[in-house]
């Protein structure tokens, strides 16, 4: 290779997984399969195998769960998991909630959300786990494409729910302290101290629905992309040898369960691996961020690129006030980690920070660098043992080394969604190229199979790693007085990776003007969610678009970037 690599060399000669190739070679999820208890008594369900099962081996005593944020500060243990989660299980079969229905889960991170989900996931529910900062839009979306019979929420975020229009819903189940009695609420606490702690588990099949989870595409409203109890099998192993879990290990994962990696990597990895999680709530601050690693003695630590970004931003000083020593693995997922941030992790964390890709779909890790591998920065590392990863062309023609296609993963594997809620064509889509799931992402891969990412082949934006699709931003503005027509993309920023920037037209009697687009971009904001908002707004006389009137992100992008515009052929003038 002429190339100059960048390598940053393995030196975990304790790691779980000791030889990539060795394992990639002699592989056989049959023999992950082993490790669970229904090998043998044929009785699944993902939350037994998560909580009650270590309980059963004794290890009832040691800590699932430390919880703080800035007013609580609580351990909980693996038993009280369980019982927790036992009697939530409960609560929902008296309100007559069964195998099969969508419970909603609308709250902050909490030690009661997460009994919450595993007690759903217990009686065999299918659990929709949405972000706090939805607003209403977002909400009754989601809760009416997927017509969810319960949602778990708070005081705080009820006037978002827009209970009058949903009427499958029948359950509202509000944890509070102070509940005010109406028609379909249910009071948590109450339910809680009532109910037994004798649950009889809903076994299920490997096959049935576990968690349903809202994500962008291009087009359309957000999908509803459904995950199943087999999933358990990537997450207990990536858990093993991506996270590295061992026994003693103390874990932080630092996203939220709205979102993919908040619930495989922050609850079901995790607690599969018996780890001890740690859960920080509330909002991101180095000081507090550095706090919860060294109060915890975190050891293994999984992120995202914006935060490294912002804790490098907040200075080396920053990180020389804490003691970070117990960390012996730190990962990252979610957007292009840089190179520069890999060397400065070395430098001030003195750990290799090993970039992770996979998405909302493929429901778990699926290219990894592995603490046995040597790390080359910007590369995303090598696709899991049991899977295969390829650059393909359109026609689903594997490309050689170093050529730019689209990234595509040979099907099935473990953790693979096995539908789109509701939408059948949409699922099909990814599946188009035989025996290939098409992510969506471009990438080469290098002469020594590493994956290098390049970017999305389609419209999607990620900003901060959270993904947005730019139809329902653009749906949002047009709902707007003063909007005519919206056309929303992703503009690269240093820091966010990406930021949602709005070009819009004005309705006739409108004039551009700085107090209009705050108020536009407070209108997303209050009625979609904050993450969604365009930071950006430029007013247009007029936005390009096709002779059928789809406007064309394409050549607005491309002013963006002041780059050619491409074939403008199909442009309506
Ligand atoms: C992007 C998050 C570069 C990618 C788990 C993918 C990444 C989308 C990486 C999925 C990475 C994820 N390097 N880009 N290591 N990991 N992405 O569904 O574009 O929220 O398609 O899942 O994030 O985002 P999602």
């Amino acid at each position: 290779m002429d190339k100059q690599v960048d390598i940053i060399k393995a030196t975990a000669t304790d790691a779980n997984l000791k030889s990539y190739e060795e394992a990639r070679s002699s592989f056989d999820w049959t023999e992950v399969e082993k490790e669970f208890s229904w090998y043998t008594t044929g009785k699944v369900n993902m939350a037994y195998e998560a909580i009650d099962r270590h309980v059963e081996a004794g290890l009832g005593d040691k800590v699932a769960l430390y919880y703080s944020d800035a007013t609580r500060d609580e351990a909980v243990t693996y038993g009280q998991m369980k019982t927790n989660s036992d009697k939530f299980g409960n609560v929902l079969r008296k309100l007559g909630v069964a195998k099969g229905d969508r419970v909603f889960i609308f709250m902050p991170r909490s030690p009661e959300l997460y009994y919450s989900l595993l007690g759903s996931v217990k009686i065999g529910a299918i659990v929709g786990p949405l972000f706090e900062a939805f607003m209403e839009q977002a909400v009754r979306d989601r809760l009416e494409d997927s017509q969810a019979v319960a949602i778990v929420t708070t005081p705080a975020l009820l006037p978002r729910i827009p209970v009058a229009d949903l009427p499958h819903l029948k359950h509202v189940i509000l944890v509070t302290d102070e509940f005010e009695a109406a028609p379909g609420r249910v009071d948590y606490k109450n339910e809680m101290a009532q109910a037994s702690e004798q649950l009889d588990i809903e076994w299920v099949d490997r096959e049935d629905g576990l968690i349903l989870h809202y994500t962008s595409g291009s087009t359309g409203k957000p999908k509803g992309v459904v995950h199943v109890h087999n999933a358990m099998i990537q997450h207990y192993y990536t858990g093993k040898i991506v996270l590295d879990l061992k026994k003693d290990d103390v874990y932080w994962c630092t996203a939220d369960p709205g979102w993919v990696t908040g619930t495989s990597y922050g609850i079901f990895a995790p607690f599969l691996n018996a780890a001890s999680n740690v859960i920080r709530g509330g909002r991101f601050s180095p000081q507090d961020w550095y706090n919860t690693i060294q109060r915890h003695k975190v050891t293994v630590w999984y992120s995202a690129p914006t935060a490294f970004r912002m804790l490098m931003g907040a200075g080396d000083d920053t990180v020389n006030q804490f003691d970070l020593s117990s960390l012996r693995h730190v990962l990252s997922v979610g957007e292009p980690l840089n190179p520069e941030v890999v060397r400065w992790g070395l430098k001030v964390y003195n750990q290799r920070i090993h970039d992770t890709w996979w998405m909302t779909e493929t429901g778990g890790q699926l290219i990894c660098n592995y603490p046995s591998m040597d790390i080359r920065p910007g590369s995303m590392g090598k696709p899991i043992p049991g899977t295969d990863a390829a650059i393909v062309d359109d026609n689903g023609n594997v490309l050689p080394p170093n050529r730019m296609g689209n990234l595509a993963i040979k099907t099935p594997w473990p953790s693979m969604m096995r539908k789109i809620w509701n939408n059948p064509s949409k699922y099909e889509e990814y599946f188009r190229l035989k025996g290939w799931y098409v992510s969506g992402d471009s990438a080469y891969m290098d002469e020594d199979g590493y994956f290098w990412f390049q970017g999305r082949v389609d419209d999607v934006i990620n900003t901060s790693g959270e993904r947005v699709g730019p139809f329902e931003v653009e749906s949002k503005l047009v709902e707007h007085p003063a909007v005519a027509e919206a056309g929303v993309i992703g503009k690269p920023d240093p820091l966010r990776g990406e930021i949602i920037k709005a070009f819009i037209s004005l309705r006739a009697g409108f004039e551009p003007s700085e107090e209009l687009k705050a108020d536009i971009a407070k209108f997303v904001k209050i009625g979609l969610s904050a993450h969604a908002s365009p930071r950006e707004i430029e007013f247009k006389d007029k936005l390009p678009k096709t002779r059928s009137g789809k406007i064309m992100r394409r050549v607005l992008k491309a002013w963006e970037l002041g780059l050619p515009t491409g074939d403008l052929s199909t442009i309506e003038d």
